[in-house]
């Protein structure tokens, strides 16, 4: 990348590619670490913004990029890798960028296997699916470590060897387009997350709540997030924009949504 201005520049060196470290290596450590220190902490970021000669533009369109510290006896441990997508893997074999993102998103009716009479003009796309590259945070449901973005479609992930271990589209439980990276969770390990529900309908916040598998004796698996139930929904208050939201809040009984002045302009959407 080029810029003349050292600001830009600088930000510029976050709009790298990086690439896959499969094999743990070990960090250099200064000091010693406390003898307690055991474990694995991910973090999720964007790690890859050029395919071929294509770029994207905006930070939170980079592919997925999990990165593993592993502390164990005394030593950190570091790992790498991007989790391989349907985007993903179609950028990839395309050497270019095929798939919609947060910047140009592309809004399929997630409803349509729910209801299946609604009719869409925005699954014009190659894929039928959102947008998934799930590069914003994890969510933990049950034993199951899940790789998230604003979108109903989650990634499980091995979280020693950053491999996928299943794709989950959380749209054939709740309807929902779009779908809040940064869920919470109460005390019993249930998660609870909000989601915006559009087209064909006045705008809606829809709040969900997903039972802990983990709780559940009868749960086909301990990482199963098929029990998830809506639990409020909310109207929003312009019927051609709903608000753009990254959090929401939540206190013992209720949850916290600011509707902020930031839309997302359904027409704009229609008609593009
Ligand atoms: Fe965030």
């Amino acid at each position: 990348m080029h810029h003349s201005s050292s600001e830009v520049g600088k930000f510029a060196t976050v709009f790298e590619n990086y690439d896959n470290v499969e094999t743990p290596i070990e960090c250099e450590l200064r000091g010693t670490p406390p003898k307690f220190l055991e474990g694995t902490m991910l973090r999720n970021g964007p790690g890859m913004f050029q395919i071929g000669n294509d770029m994207y533009k905006h930070w939170f369109d980079g592919l997925a990029y999990p990165q593993r510290y592993h502390f164990q006896d005394g030593k950190l441990f570091y790992s790498a890798k991007f989790i391989e997508t349907n985007d993903y893997m179609n950028n990839i074999n395309n050497r270019t960028i095929v798939t919609s993102s947060f910047g140009t998103y592309k809004f399929p009716d997630p409803c349509k296997r729910i209801y299946g009479r609604f009719e869409t003009k925005f699954d014009k796309g190659d894929a039928d699916s959102p947008a998934e590259n799930p590069s914003v945070s994890f969510r933990q449901h049950g034993d199951g470590i899940y790789a998230c973005t604003e979108s109903p479609i989650l990634y499980r992930i091995d979280p020693d060897s950053l491999s996928i271990l299943g794709r989950l589209d959380m749209s054939q439980y709740v309807c929902v387009y779009t779908y809040t990276a940064h869920s919470n969770s109460d005390y019993e390990g249930n998660v609870y997350n909000i989601g915006t529900k559009f087209l064909s309908t006045h705008p809606e916040y829809i709040f969900t709540k997903t039972m802990n598998p983990a709780n559940n004796p009868n749960a086909k698996n301990r990482h199963t997030c098929e029990d998830t139930r809506i639990v409020g929904t909310v109207k929003s208050t312009a019927a051609d924009s709903p608000c753009y939201y990254h959090s929401f809040g939540m206190t013992q009984n209720h949850f916290v949504l600011l509707e902020g002045p930031v839309r997302i302009s359904l027409k704009d959407i229609a008609t593009r």
